[in-house]
């Protein structure tokens, strides 16, 4: 790996921090891009002939049984104040037994001092840890070597490796030789000895990507669709001056939403799906989950409810979260999370969701 200035180190830090920051502080949904679940509707039955409370909201993922199907997407650390944000996460995580995310843990590669922001098993050794990589970083710069250290650094139970060329795009110090992307995609999967998620983080992966990360061996594909935190807005945000594009460019609305993602991709891959991107209520939740994903992820509310309101309030967030989720499966009569999992027919797609699918030649 090449020598990294204290500068660069430096500029890792402010950025992960300042990212907390505009997430907490700004409006930073996308413009004019819903997560595209409000063109699903769902068929309810008349008679659910089940018991509410025989309702069991356990989910299989990666070989585990969480008791709910959501996980904390990845967000921070890397600076100061995101150990603590990455230990409350964690204490929540392992309560509810969901797993959950780190953010880029490039940070910890370049400057080792900050390993103790991402190493939360440390204090919370039974949370289900998923590390973080950008696959971008190792067209340039990372090797194998490396990788394992992010794995090794936090004893990382599953490790994502995030797709973002829109957000590398937007930033101000980005990095957009994704040339050779697809070898090191297989390389980092064949090697790794802990299951790899690719992810992506607001602009959707499209299914003939999906179907690709299948046949290259990763265990599931974050679908990180459209509708929920632009992170082509944060990272425009953060830019002085020179911003590629300005705030209202058409530009930032591209991206798939994160429910047309979620259906191509169950629909053409048996790779287990994580939908996220905009998955703030549990009646999206449940469509994901009923269009054949197994997990849905959350990243911006958990944080601004943890930072704005306490650990409490965010635990209780998430719980009311999966209790939504659990009221709509007694509405469509299934009382299982596996069951939930087979009622796509079950979603009529309307308007632009219908045109999109059959378009795709999905449905
Ligand atoms: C403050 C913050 C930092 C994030 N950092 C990362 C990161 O380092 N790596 C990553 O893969 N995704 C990162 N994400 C993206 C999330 O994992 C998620 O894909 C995205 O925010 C969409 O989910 P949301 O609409 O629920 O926020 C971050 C999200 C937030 C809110």
């Amino acid at each position: 790996m090449n020598q990294k200035t204290d500068e660069d180190k430096f500029e890792l830090k402010s950025r992960k921090a300042q990212h907390v920051k505009i997430v907490v502080d700004e409006n930073v949904g996308v413009d004019k891009v819903t997560n595209g679940f409000e063109l699903f509707d769902i068929i309810p039955r008349s008679v659910p002939d089940i018991n509410y409370s025989d309702i069991n909201m356990n989910a299989e993922f990666l070989g585990r049984t969480f008791d709910h199907p959501i996980m904390v997407a990845g967000m921070t650390g890397g600076y100061p104040e995101a150990k603590q944000i990455n230990e409350k996460l964690a204490g929540i995580c392992s309560r509810l037994n969901i797993p959950m995310g780190l953010g880029s843990q490039r940070a910890m590669i370049v400057n080792p001092d900050t390993k103790n922001t991402f190493d939360v098993k440390a204090s919370v050794p039974d949370v289900f840890l998923v590390g973080n990589l950008g696959l971008v970083q190792f067209c340039m710069d990372f090797d194998l070597g490396e990788y394992d250290q992010a794995v090794e650094g936090v004893d990382a139970d599953a490790m994502a490796i995030h797709v973002n060329a829109f957000q590398e795009l937007c930033q101000p110090e980005g990095d957009v030789n994704f040339k050779g992307a697809w070898d090191e995609f297989a390389r980092i999967s064949k090697h790794s000895k802990i299951p790899v998620i690719g992810k992506e983080v607001g602009a959707g992966i499209p299914y003939e990507d999906v179907i690709r990360m299948e046949k290259l061996g990763v265990s599931a594909v974050d679908i990180g669709g459209a509708g929920g935190t632009s992170w082509a807005k944060i990272e425009l945000l953060r830019h002085s001056d020179d911003r590629p594009y300005e705030l209202d460019d058409p530009t930032l609305r591209v991206g798939i939403p994160t429910a047309f993602a979620t259906y191509e991709a169950t629909a053409k891959s048996d790779v287990p799906i994580v939908s996220t991107g905009g998955m703030y209520s549990g009646l999206t939740a449940a469509k994901a989950l009923a269009m054949g994903s197994s997990m849905v992820g959350i990243a911006r509310p958990v944080l601004t409810t943890l930072i704005n309101h306490g650990v409490e309030a965010a635990e209780q967030w998430l719980l009311g979260y999966s209790e939504s989720i659990k009221r709509l499966m007694f509405l469509m009569g299934v009382d299982s999370i596996s069951q939930l999992r087979k009622e796509k027919s079950r979603l009529v797609p309307t308007g632009r969701a219908r045109e999109w699918l059959s378009h795709r030649k999905i449905i």
